[in-house]
């Protein structure tokens, strides 16, 4: 389905009276608005309009063969919406209502196909959320909605997964903050004496059970620890773009505290016990790939032990979320997908994912993960999900508490030709692949810069027209305003890392200033650092190997161009994770 960006979506903040009632009027003249709930976020629209509930699939990217769940504000509207209510679906309004469930009943005429895809039932849904609630209310109609992600991307729980996914396409994000839940609803069908759980949720069976005491039946779902049999289009939502690979936690381990002094050997076992198949499955991919970058989704005491145990270079390649507790499987729900994108974004090749044993809200969250953990490949597009269309300037600065700037320097001799090149390269790059954020805290924004400079140079000298015009060529952007520079301490001190051309370079600048180690690598010493080895077809290891090409030398400039383009492209994640920031999402 053709999507097309026609809005100039509006970021809605939770507090903005003005901005709520707006989005409201919107969806009563037939716009799509995106709201926040308790589990995930909702695309939504007047379901009683069969024009404006067609603009959610336009907006998705998706064919409308999925009935959609009907959200109401107030009970009372429910007898509108369905022919009957049976007794079971009375009963778990009752008692789950406003709450993370979809009750499926069958529906009456004022619901049209389009939002049921032709069938006869339709999941009514009353969301706990303040945010959402008042919206509902003030739109006054039943809001039709899946969740808000872009058709095969993990559903969203914040309102800037939103506008990663639907910048563009609708008419507004109601931003509710952080979705508490992180998981969609239990979706129940109740149409019969015994309910039918379709969906499982953070209303779990055993709720059920006990509100309506019977054993209600559970369709479709996979059961804690099974891993789908044969994966297919089934599977193919919630998930990232990367292989997911679950590592189930082997015991509950309670609360211990791994940066503790004083843990007895007990407490020491169970923490290696849950950390360790984390570093051993990631070291044994590392082994096998050495390009690999790997995602770390785990609970805090099994992230802060990998950082402690793991070496260098394995550390350099991986990139950790910690949802909170390892075995609170509440924190590792309400992360999960957030989880999933944040690590996507870092552009990870595999994740490796707690995966829990057991039942209750366990069964919902292995449900999502061995979802995202099943095969996906060519059915999940990835038009959109990048990212790439928001950037830093782009996100409301008053969502993030901090700022930091953060810079990479490109050292070389005359800092004429290769100085702009890596700069200029460097900085598309930034600027194609931001915003960012502090690895350690996503409040806090970072705003990340390269610069060069020459050992040799002379300042204010700009790099020959031909040269120039052969970057254009090449990257789209021009280098021509690039003057060089006389690289020195204080530009040294002004950066956070600096990579130099080749390695005397970079002994150059360690021998008369050894307080610089660590900060310092030629292009080829840092490739060597983070376990980046690439051998030649002798079998010898190839470095980087470049040297300022003489000005009206087309080729040699155009070869210098592709050759820094690739070189840095694979540096990239590891430079900025240098830089303490990561990807924003
Ligand atoms: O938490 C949620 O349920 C979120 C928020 C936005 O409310 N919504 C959501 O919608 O997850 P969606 O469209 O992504 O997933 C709805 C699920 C689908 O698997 C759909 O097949 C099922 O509910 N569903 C909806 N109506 C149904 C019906 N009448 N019969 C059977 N399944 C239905
Ligand atoms: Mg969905």
């Amino acid at each position: 389905m053709e999507r097309k960006k026609i809005y100039d979506t509006r970021l809605i903040s939770r507090s903005d009276e003005e901005g709520i009632a707006d989005a409201a009027a919107a969806i009563r003249r037939g716009e799509v608005v995106a709201f926040p709930t308790e589990t995930v976020y909702g695309l939504g629209a007047d379901a009683t309009d069969p024009q404006a509930v067609s603009k959610i699939f336009e907006a998705k990217g998706r064919p409308g063969d999925n009935p959609l769940i009907v959200h109401i504000a107030d009970k009372s509207q429910i007898d509108m919406l369905v022919r009957d209510v049976t007794p079971a679906a009375r009963a778990l309004i009752d008692a789950f209502m406003p709450g993370p469930i979809t009750v499926i009943m069958n529906k009456s005429d004022a619901v049209p196909d389009i939002v049921t895809a032709g069938i006869g039932t339709v999941g009514i849904r009353m969301p706990s959320h303040e945010v959402c609630n008042k919206f509902l209310k003030l739109a006054g109609c039943p809001v039709a909605a899946p969740s808000a992600n872009l058709s095969g991307s993990p559903s969203p729980t914040t309102a800037l997964h939103v506008m990663n996914d639907m910048d563009g396409y609708i008419y507004a994000v109601i931003d509710g903050g952080r979705s508490e839940v992180g998981l969609e609803s239990t979706v129940v069908d109740a149409t019969g004496d015994v309910p039918v759980i379709l969906r499982p949720g953070a209303v779990t069976s055993e709720m059920i059970d006990e509100v309506l005491n019977v054993k209600s039946e559970y369709a479709g779902a996979l059961k804690p620890g099974e891993v789908p049999a044969s994966p297919g289009m089934k599977y193919r939502h919630y998930a990232p773009r990367c292989e997911v690979k679950i590592l189930t936690l082997p015991q509950d381990i309670g609360d211990i505290d791994p940066e503790s002094d004083d843990l007895d050997d007990d407490k020491k076992q169970k923490l290696f016990s849950v950390a360790s198949p984390f570093i051993l499955e990631a070291s044994k991919i590392i082994k096998d790939r050495p390009f690999a970058r790997i995602g770390i989704y785990a609970g805090s005491e099994v992230v802060s032990l990998f950082r402690k145990a793991g070496d260098q270079i394995l550390l350099s390649h991986c990139e950790f979320y910690d949802y909170g507790k390892t075995c609170d499987v509440k924190a590792a729900s309400h992360g999960l997908f957030d989880g999933m994108r944040v690590l996507d974004r870092q552009e990870v090749d595999v994740i490796l994912a707690s995966g829990f044993k057991g039942s209750g809200l366990e069964v919902a969250y292995m449900n999502r993960l061995s979802k995202a953990a099943g095969k996906k490949g060519e059915d999940v597009p990835s038009a959109g999900f990048d990212g790439t269309q928001i950037r830093i300037s782009d996100i409301p600065l008053d969502m993030f508490n901090n700022v930091f700037t953060a810079s990479v320097l490109f050292i070389s001799d005359e800092d004429l030709i290769l100085g702009a090149y890596c700069e200029g390269i460097m900085t598309d790059l930034i600027r194609r692949k931001g915003g960012f954020c502090s690895q350690d805290d996503m409040n806090t924004a970072a705003e990340l810069y390269a610069e060069s400079a020459g050992l040799a140079a002379e300042d204010g000298y700009a790099p020959d027209r031909k040269a120039c015009d052969v970057f254009k060529a090449k990257t789209g952007s021009d280098i021509s305003h690039h003057l060089s520079r006389r690289a020195g301490v204080s530009v040294y001190d002004a950066n956070d890392l600096i990579l130099t051309i080749n390695d005397e370079q970079a002994f150059g600048i360690l021998n008369a200033y050894p307080e610089l180690t660590g900060k310092v690598y030629s292009l080829s010493s840092y490739m060597a650092s983070k376990g980046l080895v690439i051998k030649g077809d002798d079998g010898r290891v190839a470095s980087v190997s470049l040297t300022e090409p003489s000005e009206d030398d087309t080729d040699a400039c155009v070869h210098t161009v592709s050759a820094l383009k690739a070189w840095l492209e694979i540096l990239f994640p590891y430079i900025i994770k240098d830089l303490g920031a990561r990807r924003f999402c």
